[in-house]
């Protein structure tokens, strides 16, 4: 049966300098993963003879020109884009520990429920994404999802039928496809490592 391709976006300048958000562009790591994974959805279907999957991707930058060197047309939803961390966007692990330190503690405390002032919770989150997820379930095509971080392990939790509280800390790395094939029970999943 169809596969769901999930990944997040390349390597960001934001990566680099781990800030939180924002709408940086990609860094040249995070082109050559672009250029990557543009080969890896060509051999894993055109040189198959079958059709390119849907692509979705979210309005940002960094995702949306992950998608540039595939040859076909991709949709852009909002609710892919990455969690809203509100008051905390822009900034550093370190500085939200200096600047806001009970925010921080509370985070620690409980991922799942906490909402960044001015933005949003993993809560938040699996909530907008449920039309995604209707329309993942609806349609028959193959799919390829590029985002973010705590999207794409909402997402993923989804699928694999994780806890909601599982998966604010699901492992979900740069520059790795995950691929899932539903079987009759379950998922089946490799997880495609493209170095760059
Ligand atoms: O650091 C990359 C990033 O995508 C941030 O933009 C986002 O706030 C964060 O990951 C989400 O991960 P976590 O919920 O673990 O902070």
């Amino acid at each position: 049966s169809r596969s769901i391709y999930l990944t997040r976006h390349g390597e960001s300048e934001y990566n680099v300098e781990e800030r939180l958000g924002g709408d940086p562009d990609l860094t040249e790591k995070g082109k050559r993963f672009a250029v990557k994974l543009a080969q890896y959805i060509h051999e894993e279907f055109t040189g198959q003879g079958k059709e390119l999957p849907l692509i979705w991707t979210s309005q940002l930058r960094r995702s949306r020109h992950t998608v540039q060197f595939i040859p076909t047309h991709n949709v852009c939803w909002r609710a892919l884009n990455e969690i809203n961390a509100g008051v905390c966007e822009g900034k550093t692990l370190e500085e939200v520990k200096q600047q806001y330190p009970k925010l921080y503690e509370a985070r620690l405390k409980d991922k799942l429920h906490f909402r960044y002032p001015g933005g949003e919770s993993y809560v938040d989150v699996i909530q907008r994404l449920e039309p995604v997820m209707l329309e993942v379930e609806r349609m028959r095509e193959p799919i390829l999802i590029v985002s973010h971080n705590a999207v794409i392990r909402a997402i993923y939790g989804f699928l694999i039928g994780k806890r909601q509280d599982e998966c604010p800390n699901l492992e979900v790395p740069l520059h790795v496809v995950i691929k899932l094939t539903p079987r009759a029970y379950g998922c089946e999943e490799t997880r495609i490592e493209l170095n760059v």
